[in-house]
């Protein structure tokens, strides 16, 4: 069990030092992990807010319920249900500003110091921000054996809280679970009475193959809802519409509901009436469905460029993964070669990358690098790789 402490001040630098490198024009960026602008659907965001302050202030310009506006409440419930989620009911639907303000809130909501999380690393660096004030130490989820399982504590007995898995193109590998993973993951959670969070903002973005049932789906009994399953689920317009719109959503047991609305009310009263009805309005007349279908042409373009520009340059020894969906490739180094030194001569050469061990709240691996390949036109991807295997290739000429 390790703490955040640990990790979080070098996370912290290079959070820095990425920005700081983002903004320098001559730099290449594949290290956020942004939507391409040139997908934001401007003139109906305009018009959406504009006929929502216009049409509907009374209600859009109020403070709102802080559980969220009930008709895009209902709306996402029904969306869950065409899932798999047959027994979610616009009472386990909680209204976010964006999914990020989700995990804080079952944070805020489950943990107490010194409380375990179980996850699997590399994980998604935001989650680990935002349980850090709750000070939890992290276990891994154990997939050795027939059963993935959640361990006790050694020095309590106590299980986890929580378990936190992004179970689509995870955030930074690009990994997508199996269906028999998530069929073993739910039944252990079931077994052992642990909640697991199935963290899901880049699920409509798939470029091939066939989407698994949810975990949420998969802890759903199907009976009468409202839903009271082990799964909370989060999900988000932000791969979808826009991020700035901040307008996320969680599915909630029913037994844990009035807690997070509690804590929620504490946090911010209500996410934006605003923004929830533009969102809305956005999703009820087809703009975001679009506007996702020309995110995965884009992206699945981009996507290939990537992977065809590593399996052209790359050196031998370094191996990738190979995404079906979401934003991001990682790569592995050979054993010994250290991503952050290859971030500083990267960055010489005019390219930005993560070093992977950001991703880690455990054990770092060092030789490890996520790239991202939304945010970059494809011939400049293939430049940007062009680079960075110059750079791995030089290191390891160094080094020899
Ligand atoms: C895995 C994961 N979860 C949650 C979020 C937060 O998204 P938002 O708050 O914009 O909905 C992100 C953002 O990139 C993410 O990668």
């Amino acid at each position: 069990m390790t703490k955040l402490a640990d990790w979080f001040e070098t996370s912290n630098d290079a959070t820095k030092v990425l920005l700081r490198l983002g903004a320098r024009p001559d730099v290449i960026s594949l290290a956020g992990g942004l939507p391409a602008p040139e997908l934001f659907p401007g003139d109906a965001v305009a018009d959406a807010f504009a006929h929502v302050a216009r049409d509907q202030a009374a209600v859009s310009l109020q403070y709102g319920p802080a559980e969220g506006i009930e008709p895009l409440r209902e709306m996402i419930a029904e969306q869950m249900r065409a899932e798999g989620a047959t027994s979610v009911t616009a009472e386990n639907v909680i209204i976010t500003t964006g999914s990020q303000q989700g995990l804080a809130l079952i944070g805020q909501t489950l943990l107490n110091k010194d409380d375990r999380v179980a996850l699997d690393e590399p994980t998604f660096l935001g989650a680990l921000d935002a349980w850090r004030p709750c000070e939890p130490g992290y276990t891994a989820i154990d997939w050795s054996g027939n059963a993935p399982g959640f361990k006790p504590s050694d020095d309590t007995g106590a299980m986890p809280k929580f378990a936190y898995c992004l179970p689509n193109f995870r955030n930074p590998t690009g990994e997508t679970m199996a269906l028999e993973q998530r069929r073993a993951l739910v039944a252990a959670a079931q077994r052992d009475d642990v909640v697991v969070i199935e963290d899901n903002p880049y699920g409509a973005l798939r470029y091939e193959g066939v989407q698994p049932a949810s975990l949420l789906s998969l802890a759903d009994n199907g009976g009468e809802g409202p839903y009271d399953g082990h799964v909370i689920y989060t999900g988000t317009v932000s791969k979808t519409l826009a991020p700035a719109l901040r307008v996320g959503w969680m599915v909630v047991p029913q037994r844990l509901v009035d807690g997070i609305i509690i804590s929620k009310q504490g946090l911010d009263l209500c996410t934006s009436p605003l923004t929830q009805y533009a969102a809305l309005r956005l999703i009820e007349t087809g703009v975001e469905a679009e506007t996702a279908t020309r995110a995965r042409d884009l992206y699945r373009g981009r996507r290939d460029a990537m992977l065809a520009a590593l399996e052209k340059d790359m050196p031998a020894g370094v191996t990738w993964t190979r995404p079906e969906g979401g934003m991001f490739v990682w790569l592995t180094l050979p054993e010994g070669a250290e991503s952050r030194d290859i971030f500083d001569r990267a960055a010489a050469a005019g390219v930005a990358i993560v070093p992977g061990d950001v991703f880690y709240a455990m054990s770092p691996s060092r030789n490890t690098i996520r790239l991202n390949f939304t945010n970059v036109p494809e011939p400049v991807i293939a430049e940007a790789v062009s680079r960075l295997a110059g750079v791995i290739a030089d290191r390891a000429r160094d080094a020899a």
